[in-house]
């Protein structure tokens, strides 16, 4: 297939499984927005010039979802959450990342995610479970990973409270060197977890009120890190997170300040990034960039077309 072909291939194989829900995002379809703040703290001068790393600060959209392309689909449905961010760095300049609460992805190409995808489609329309679609993807080892460590996972307890990861490999750059890094964010109000049994009961909606409510008090905030990769550090392989005593370099403070319209109709590309940092070579991160445009461009159509926002 050429030119974007196959990333609208994929986006309507998402809908012929979980419905086409007009004027919604088709992968993490509910979420909630939010604007505030990213201040730099200048410590990787050596390693990018970057302009939101730099000791200063920059107005930022963060939107937080649940990963379900269903927006129906209960809050404990979606075990793995989202948050992503556009840093406004200059007038008509933004640069992004988008990040969730798993370290790693459960295919490395485009390819086989499609194929996952194919298989998903016998799945039982509406309402399909969780456990339905791990039988049906047994036979693919690297969902066999990461369905054993769902089972035992846990949740953050609110959307403030997750540890997000961006996944993907990214390179920051200055004269000429390049440092492959990922990025990672952690809760300054600390990490707070729930497993999937306690969610079950939680009422629809319950993060993006919990989150409401949170942020009426008080501001919610995150360090952001760049994990330092190191020879051998796969940096095309969503599955495999790098080790866990990696150097890590602190970049700034992200504080989430009030609600947002824009920050929920915002296309947050994860390939959109400014001078000082380029995107690695992973074949998914590189799919994802016609996946968000097409998926972008259907939605604001929609919602131009019903005037629902
Ligand atoms: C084959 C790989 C993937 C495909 C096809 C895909 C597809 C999509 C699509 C279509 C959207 C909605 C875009 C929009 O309408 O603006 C989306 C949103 C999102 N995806 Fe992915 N995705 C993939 C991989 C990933 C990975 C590896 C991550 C991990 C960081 C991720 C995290 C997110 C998040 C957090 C959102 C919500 C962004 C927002 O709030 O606007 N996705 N994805």
């Amino acid at each position: 297939m050429e030119g974007n072909q196959k990333e609208r291939r994929a986006i309507s194989q998402i809908e012929e499984i979980f419905g086409e829900h007009e004027g919604y995002r088709r992968a993490h379809a509910r979420g909630t927005g939010y604007k505030g703040t990213f201040e730099g703290s200048g410590q990787a001068m050596e390693l990018t010039d970057a302009a939101h790393f730099r000791q200063a600060k920059v107005p930022v959209l963060v939107r937080f979802s649940h990963f379900s392309p269903d927006p129906t689909w209960a809050d404990a449905m979606s075990p793995v959450k989202g948050m992503a961010i556009q840093f406004k760095i200059g007038p008509e300049e933004v640069t992004n990342i988008v990040s969730v609460t798993s370290p790693v992805f459960f295919t490395h190409s485009p390819e086989r995610f499609m194929e996952m995808l194919e298989v998903s489609r016998s799945f039982q329309r509406g309402r399909p479970k969780l456990g339905e679609l791990a039988e049906l993807l047994m036979d693919f080892p690297e969902v066999r990973a990461m369905f054993s460590s769902v089972k035992k996972m846990t949740v953050p307890e609110s959307f403030a409270t997750g540890i997000y990861h961006s996944i993907h490999a990214f390179y920051f750059e200055k004269k000429g060197k390049r440092q492959a890094v990922k990025y990672l964010f952690e809760p300054e109000a600390g990490e707070d977890k729930r497993s999937l049994k306690d969610m079950k009961d939680l009422p629809f909606g319950y993060y993006e009120q919990e989150l409401a409510e949170r942020i009426a008090r008080s501001p919610a905030s995150f360090k952001l890190y760049a994990i330092i990769g190191e020879a051998g550090d796969p940096t095309d392989d969503p599955t495999r997170d790098w080790p866990k005593d990696r150097e890590r370099v602190y970049l700034g403070r992200l504080t989430i300040e009030a609600p947002e319209a824009e920050a929920e109709q915002a296309l947050y590309d994860p390939t959109v990034m400014t001078a000082g940092i380029s995107c690695s070579d992973d074949p998914i991160l590189q799919f994802r960039r016609g996946a968000y445009r097409h998926s972008y461009e259907k939605r604001i159509a929609e919602n131009e077309g019903t005037k629902k926002h």
